[in-house]
């Protein structure tokens, strides 16, 4: 795979590390970041050897300080709409990859960079990033999911006061409202990325896999039929080879050997 303004990495754990490299604009997404990272999420889906994912930015200014203002010119209402679905269904494919992947926010994560960002499994950041959908400075709304992910994260009430003001959260007031999992230093980010994903990694695969999915889907159901899908879900791993493994290795005190069957 060629990449011009990403890198893509593969660990020996199977992690792979994806950088968006375009730092002197900081790593601002136009259309060509926009189809580099559309291949290499195709890529984690499809490559079994790939088990997680870490997503950060080259340097330590910027994560993604947003998608590239210069792009946003001369758009029509039709052309802003494509643009904007374009954009939502590449984000999406991050969130909906069955597999476990962490945003290591090592600077400013702005508009479409936190957008992304919050398509992640989880979010940590360095002391010194900045988070905010600052949009509505230029005149905008967030398009790439913004308005729907962020309220689901920390609450309608934060988001609005988030959104309205385009005003940018300290590392620590994101993990304060619940937007970031952890802050820690600029040095020990990506450690910190891996160490989570190694945790997440030793686990039953196919458990992982399913709680992601019904946590996501049922979040978006009543609560009567996300129970039913959790039950369903249970059966499922309850009866899986992975599920069996588990719970007899638990039961004879050995370490459990997982296959994701
Ligand atoms: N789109 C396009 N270019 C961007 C960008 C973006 N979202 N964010 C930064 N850049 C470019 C700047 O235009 C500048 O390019 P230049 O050197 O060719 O003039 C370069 O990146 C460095 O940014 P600069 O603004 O000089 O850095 P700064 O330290 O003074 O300010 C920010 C940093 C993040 C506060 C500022 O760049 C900013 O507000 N960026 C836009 C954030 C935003 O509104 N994002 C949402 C977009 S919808």
């Amino acid at each position: 795979m060629a990449f011009e303004l990403l890198s893509f990495e593969v660990d020996t754990d199977g992690i792979a590390l994806v950088t968006v490299r375009r730092p002197e604009k900081l790593n601002a997404l136009n259309a060509a970041v926009i189809s580099e990272l559309s291949t290499a999420f195709r890529a984690v889906q499809e490559d079994t050897q790939v088990k997680g994912l870490i997503l950060t930015g080259e340097g330590v200014k910027a994560f993604i300080a947003g998608a590239d203002i210069a792009e946003f010119a001369g758009l029509s209402a039709v052309e802003g709409e494509r643009f904007s679905r374009q954009g939502q269904a590449v984000f999406r494919q991050l969130e909906a990859l069955r597999k476990p992947s962490v945003a290591a926010i090592n600077g400013f994560a702005l508009g479409g960079g936190l957008e992304l960002a919050m398509c992640a499994t989880i979010r940590i950041a360095a002391e010194e990033a900045k988070l905010g959908l600052p949009e509505v400075k230029l005149g905008l709304i967030p398009g790439y999911g913004g308005t729907q992910r962020l309220p689901r994260l920390v609450g309608k009430a934060k988001a609005l006061e988030m959104i309205l003001a385009g005003s940018m959260l300290t590392a620590r007031d994101a993990l304060q409202c619940g937007l970031v999992n952890a802050v820690v230093s600029q040095d020990g980010l990506l450690g910190a990325a891996r160490e989570w994903l190694t945790k997440v990694l030793l686990n039953g695969p196919l458990a992982v896999a399913l709680a992601m999915d019904t946590i996501e889907a049922g979040l978006e159901m009543s609560l009567e039929a996300a129970l039913r899908l959790e039950a369903s879900a249970f059966g499922l791993a309850v009866s899986s080879q992975d599920g069996i493994e588990g719970t007899s290795a638990f039961l004879a005190k050995r370490k459990a050997v997982f296959t994701g069957k």
